[in-house]
């Protein structure tokens, strides 16, 4: 009986022993994947550093590259050929410093200066600014329905940004007959809605689920920083972009911010 037992206990011990170590195996494995994951992440971080600490350093000879190029336009005899080049240059300098910029602030959005901002008198302005640009290639009727005495704590360049960047690309997503709405309204739990509405080409469920990647663009001419960087600001103020698409119909673009109950 004893020897039973005894047996028993051997047993016992050996199926338990062999499920620790199955079970340490397992943890050293799991243990193997977290580091290898922390080593990306720490991995990624530094190389945003670097990219972002070369963006940096590329400004500067951008700018005396600039600076040069528009003294020698002036100072040489007109001659129409060396004008177009020049032309070229000056061109693609400033869309180099667009990039470096719009990956600087990607990298490393700045904090931005908070202000009370009246949301009907803040977006009026960033349209009216809009519809006078005269990059745009296309044409539309860009109409607003904004409520009155709505406030909200934001830094006014990070709304120019956000909303500079969603107008763009509703004016690029446009064919003909170009329709774009924009609208703030008071919603549930004391936030405000703004919203984005185009009738363009829409996106496709693989578009959908890329929009947030850096560098993702559809556009021969974009650089796909643009909804990465509206991303990157309406995280610091804890909102985030709902995306509404149907392909061939448009789209719809809006977030919430918190209304500011202060009176200005
Ligand atoms: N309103 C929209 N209608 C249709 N597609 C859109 C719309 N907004 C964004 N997209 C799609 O999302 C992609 C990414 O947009 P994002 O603004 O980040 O970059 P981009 O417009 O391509 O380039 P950039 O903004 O840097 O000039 C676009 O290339 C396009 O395919
Ligand atoms: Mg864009």
């Amino acid at each position: 009986n004893k020897l039973l037992v005894t047996g028993t206990a051997c047993f016992a011990v050996a199926i338990l022993s062999g499920l620790l170590t199955e079970q340490n195996r397992k943890s050293q494995d799991e243990l193997r994947v977290m580091e290898g994951h922390v080593k990306r992440v720490e991995k990624m971080a530094y190389m945003g550093e670097m990219a972002a600490g070369l963006a940096h350093e590329v400004r500067n000879p951008l700018a005396s590259l600039v600076g040069s190029i528009q003294l020698l336009k002036e100072d040489l005899h007109y001659d129409p050929d060396h004008m177009r080049l020049m032309d070229i240059i000056l061109r693609e300098t400033d869309r180099l410093g667009t990039l470096v910029n719009d990956f600087l602030f990607f990298a490393r959005p700045p904090a931005g200066k908070p202000e009370m901002l009246d949301l009907k008198e803040a977006i009026d302005e960033i349209v009216s600014l809009f519809k006078r640009d005269t990059n745009h290639v296309r044409r539309f009727v860009l109409e607003t329905d904004l409520q009155d005495g709505l406030r909200v704590v934001m830094d006014h360049t990070h709304l120019s940004q956000v909303l500079w960047n969603l107008l763009l690309n509703a004016a690029e997503a446009i064919q003909e007959d170009g329709r774009i709405e924009i609208s703030a309204m008071a919603s549930r739990n004391n936030d405000v809605r703004i919203q984005v509405k185009d009738n363009g080409c829409g996106m496709s469920q693989e578009t959908v689920s890329a929009v947030f990647d850096p560098f993702f663009t559809t556009k021969p001419e974009g650089t796909g920083l643009g909804l990465s960087i509206v991303h990157r600001i309406l995280e610091a103020y804890d909102s985030r972009l709902d995306v509404h698409t149907q392909e061939g119909a448009g789209t719809t673009l809006s977030f919430a911010l918190k209304r500011s109950n202060r009176t200005a």
